[in-house]
């Protein structure tokens, strides 16, 4: 059994921060050494392999041949549409890039927004032409594991579910449905406070510091879908709306232009 072969993942990197694969180091359970010594072969991936130059995208190259049909490919950052040399690896554009690596996956897995709906380089007015995976490559399951960052347990999650079950159930987004199957209002403790009436005006007011509700501080909770108000973050200590600031819904399309972070709905 320990010569058994893990299923290979192949991560792609596009237009994106690093947040994504920050987030994906701190997952706690299953965490990210659980899950390349125990369960998936890592094959490619920026930010975490030790290999660069020629030898990183050799083993690229030798991870799409030997596991053609087969591999995981996890993709973040959205693809620059406009000019193939916007954004590019190895002198190969993210578009062909993306394009070759997902023709030999069994499925793809869009980790965080700007992979799952274009996300900030997308944002208006899009100097790059920025697209989502789904807008480029039609012929394949993907799963949008969006939020910027996604949770950390949500990104190792979704990879240990469909690497045990297979595809997960999904909602009309192609999110995983057991993720993000509730918006955050409905499981958010502030929820009494804004049945109440009881709203925070300013940051700093007495219904801030009391702990209301932050509808009119701009929380779009009541529109956003994610498990933030019941998994949280950082090992489940936490999230945006408990340390005091609203949900900007961040795992929703086009969260930047949707009325701004600071305005209410
Ligand atoms: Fe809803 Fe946001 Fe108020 Fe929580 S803080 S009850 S999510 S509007
Ligand atoms: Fe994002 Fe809202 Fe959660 S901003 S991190 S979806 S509380």
């Amino acid at each position: 059994l320990e010569q058994a072969k893990r299923p290979s993942v192949i991560w792609l990197s596009f237009q994106e921060c690093t947040g994504c694969t920050e987030s994906l180091t701190r997952s706690h359970s299953p965490s990210i050494e659980g899950l390349i010594f125990d369960a998936i072969s890592l094959d490619y991936h920026h930010t975490l392999q030790a290999a660069s130059g020629y030898g990183a995208e050799a083993a690229r190259e030798e991870a799409i041949k030997e596991n053609y049909g087969k591999y995981v490919l996890v993709v973040d950052g959205s693809i620059p549409l406009d000019n193939p040399g916007f954004s590019t690896i190895a002198g190969i554009s993210n578009v062909d890039m993306l394009r070759e690596a997902a023709a030999g996956a069994a499925a793809i897995v869009a980790v965080g927004t700007c992979a799952a709906f274009g996300g900030l380089p997308k944002a208006n007015p899009n100097p790059t032409g920025a697209a989502s995976v789904a807008d480029i490559i039609k012929d394949k399951p993907i799963i949008n594991v969006s939020g910027c960052p996604p949770i950390p347990v949500v990104i190792t999650g979704v990879l240990a579910h469909f690497l045990t079950f297979g595809l997960p159930e999904l909602d009309s987004l192609g999110r995983p449905k057991a993720f993000y199957g509730q918006n955050i209002h409905d499981r958010c403790y502030r929820r009494p406070f804004y049945e109440r009436g009881l709203f925070a005006e300013t940051f700093d007011d007495k219904g801030a510091k009391a702990g209301w509700c932050l509808y009119k501080l701009g929380c779009k909770g009541p529109v956003t879908y994610n498990a933030c108000a019941t998994t949280k973050w950082n090992e489940g200590t936490s999230f945006p709306i408990q340390s005091g600031h609203g949900c900007i819904g961040c795992s929703e399309p086009d969260f930047w232009d949707f009325g701004g972070l600071y305005q209410a709905l």
